[in-house]
């Protein structure tokens, strides 16, 4: 057994899984949790304390359940395919039951400081010191390893805007919004068009007598009911997609999806047309937002010009705009204010980490892992369970980490390529794609799955890995940690995702009529001579492409349906 003891910082929904990834390498693990619960943000709570983040009362989870799962837990077939915050910690709560974590979880102890010991250029170790709420005392403790799981949204980013101290009415920022209640009638600007932005216009322009929204540059707006009405981020969350998103044009990618979400609502009539790309930000799922400004419950603006008295002036406009309640939904602030600034210091939320997990400056970087600090187009849970799971072989002596300067040329290039390809702020300092990023990760240990010897060996498993939704179960086929039943979690997705939709026997038979099937082919030949037309017009490619391009989206269409 592994002679190693590790510190695991906060237990929300990585810190939970990093205890069990411990225990199961069979480290000595102690988990400090500075509050009186697990769970992290997921916990909703009425008050609102510095500090402590807790989603609103009604927020849903915008990535699906399959998507979010712990790689060895698949969630029950019941679960709504996009749960309430109170299931999603249900099934947190299940999780950790399962694998006794609260039993090696300290709670009401906050970490107040991590330094190296002084023998730590030859140990590596790292001296912890815990203040216990309860009782103010504080006491040091010695790890050979540190996982910093304390999130990234926690300290609200509250920006000034001229003329704000003039403003009679409130300001307040969504990290202290709960609730609808005594917002009732009152004339609301949300400002900021990120997810936390959807939600609150959303919920607010129920009770306001106005609601706005205000955006300095406005947004794409994906949904949660996908093509079929299945969760739209099983859909591109899949290795076809990328690989056929790596092989054309970023513009045309951006084009193909802009088109789409064109076609749910045009975005510039609605107000919300960006000047960047679909998949230059990051991106914002709402369904009901579109329905809400068709109806004039929420209205959308520009920037703030400025405050006045008892109200504010927006970007184009000249008048005033009566104003009680301002919301800023503006985002978060990366901050670890237990760690000394040398070791991290994310100024404008850079983390200049290798794969945003470690300090290529440390003299043993492997022993203190910052996990789930990404932002993933996709969901992000799983990400942290994969980055435990590798700082676990890395302290257990299976792999090492890259040179430092290897380290330093892969963040330097990483940063590089999302310059290239977000527009620049605070916004997009850790931005990763789901499937590549975790192809990444895992590809560091070994639990990478191999395709190529799927394709030979279990073609039903290949056809899932390649074309349909890149679930976490993929990272448990191979290597450590792999999981038994991974191979049944993959072949089982589409009947948890339509279980949970099952909730009214059909009366009506499945049509397979002859009748639809020609509407069908008609339907798709009708696409396949627009293609070969197209592609004659513009002279972008030959008859012969234009089929090739047809069978394949014929294929993929196919297997799409089968899958679900
Ligand atoms: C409103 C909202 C909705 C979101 N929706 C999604 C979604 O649908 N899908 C998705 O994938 N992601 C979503 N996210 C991202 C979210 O951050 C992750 O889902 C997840 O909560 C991250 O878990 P965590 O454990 O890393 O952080 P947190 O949940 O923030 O937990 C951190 C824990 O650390 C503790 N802690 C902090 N400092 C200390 C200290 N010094 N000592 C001891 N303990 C400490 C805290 O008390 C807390 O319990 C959402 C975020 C927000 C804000
Ligand atoms: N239902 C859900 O699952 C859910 C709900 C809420 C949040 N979340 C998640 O929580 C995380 C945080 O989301 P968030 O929406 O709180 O933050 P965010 O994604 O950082 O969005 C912040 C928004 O505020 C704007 N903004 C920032 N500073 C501004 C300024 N000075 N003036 C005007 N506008 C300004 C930003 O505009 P620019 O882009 O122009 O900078 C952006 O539109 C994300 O990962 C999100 O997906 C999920």
């Amino acid at each position: 057994m592994p002679n190693k003891r590790i510190c695991v910082i906060g237990a929300g929904a990585s810190g939970i899984v990093c205890v069990k990834e411990c225990l199961d390498i069979g480290f000595a693990v102690v988990c400090y949790e500075k509050v009186d619960y697990i769970g992290g943000l997921w916990r909703y709570h009425e008050s609102d304390t510095d500090g402590i983040p807790s989603v609103t009362r009604a927020t849903i989870i915008n990535s699906s359940k399959e998507m979010s799962a712990y790689s060895d837990y698949p969630p029950p077939k019941d679960l709504p395919n996009y749960c309430h915050n109170s299931q999603l910690v249900r099934y947190f709560d299940e999780y950790a039951e399962k694998h006794n974590v609260k039993r090696y979880v300290k709670l009401l102890h906050e970490v107040i400081s991590v330094g190296q010991t002084q023998d730590h250029l030859l140990t590596g170790r790292w001296k912890v010191t815990v203040k216990d709420n309860s009782n103010g005392e504080t006491t040091d403790e010695i790890f050979d390893g540190v996982m910093v799981c304390t999130g990234h949204h926690v300290k609200p980013f509250i920006p000034t805007f001229p003329g704000q101290e003039k403003f009679k009415g409130r300001i307040i920022h969504t990290h202290s919004y709960k609730r609808p209640n005594g917002f009732e009638d009152k004339n609301i600007v949300v400002v900021g068009i990120g997810n936390s932005g959807g939600d609150a216009a959303v919920e607010l322009s129920a009770v306001a007598k106005n609601c706005y929204l205000s955006t300095r540059r406005g947004s794409w707006i994906l949904f949660r009911v996908g093509p079929f009405g299945l969760p739209f981020d099983m859909m591109y969350l899949r290795r076809i997609v990328f690989a056929l998103f790596s092989l054309v044009p970023y513009s045309l990618s951006c084009a193909t999806t802009e088109r789409f979400l064109n076609q749910r609502f045009d975005h510039r009539l609605y107000g919300l047309e960006p000047e960047h790309r679909v998949w230059s930000q990051h991106p914002m799922v709402n369904d009901a937002l579109p329905n809400r400004i068709l109806s004039g419950t929420v209205i959308v603006k520009g920037d703030i010009v400025t405050f006045t008295e008892n109200g504010v002036i927006f970007e184009g406009d000249n008048e005033e705009i009566p104003t009680d309640i301002v919301v800023l939904a503006t985002g978060y602030e990366v901050s670890f204010p237990f760690l000394d600034k040398s070791i991290i210091h994310p100024k404008g939320n850079e983390v200049p980490l290798f794969k945003y997990m470690f300090n290529p400056n440390l003299q043993h970087p492997e022993t203190l892992a910052f996990i789930s600090l990404a932002q993933p187009v996709g969901p992000l849970v799983p990400i942290g369970e994969l980055q435990a799971r590798w700082f676990c072989q890395l302290m257990v002596g299976n792999g090492k980490l890259p040179s430092k300067d290897d380290m330093l040329l892969d963040i330097k290039k990483k940063r590089e390529d999302m310059e290239k390809r977000y527009y620049a702020g605070p916004r997009h300092t850790m931005q990763v794609d789901w499937v590549p990023f975790m192809d990444e990760i895992a590809s560091q240990f070994g639990a990478r799955p191999n395709l190529c010897k799927y394709f030979f060996t279990d073609p039903a498993l290949w056809l899932q890995l390649f074309f349909g939704p890149t679930v976490p179960y993929h990272f448990r086929l191979d290597g450590p940690g792999k999981w038994d039943g991974a191979r049944e979690a993959i072949m089982t997705v589409g009947d948890r995702t339509e279980k949970a939709l099952s909730t009214r026997p059909s009366k009506v038979k499945e049509d397979r009529s002859f009748s639809k099937r020609v509407t069908g082919i008609l339907a798709e030949l009708a696409i396949l001579l627009h293609v070969a037309y197209t592609g004659i017009k513009y002279g972008v490619y030959s008859v012969a492409t234009g089929v090739v391009i047809f069978l394949l989206y014929r294929y993929i269409t196919s297997v799409l349906s089968k899958d679900r």
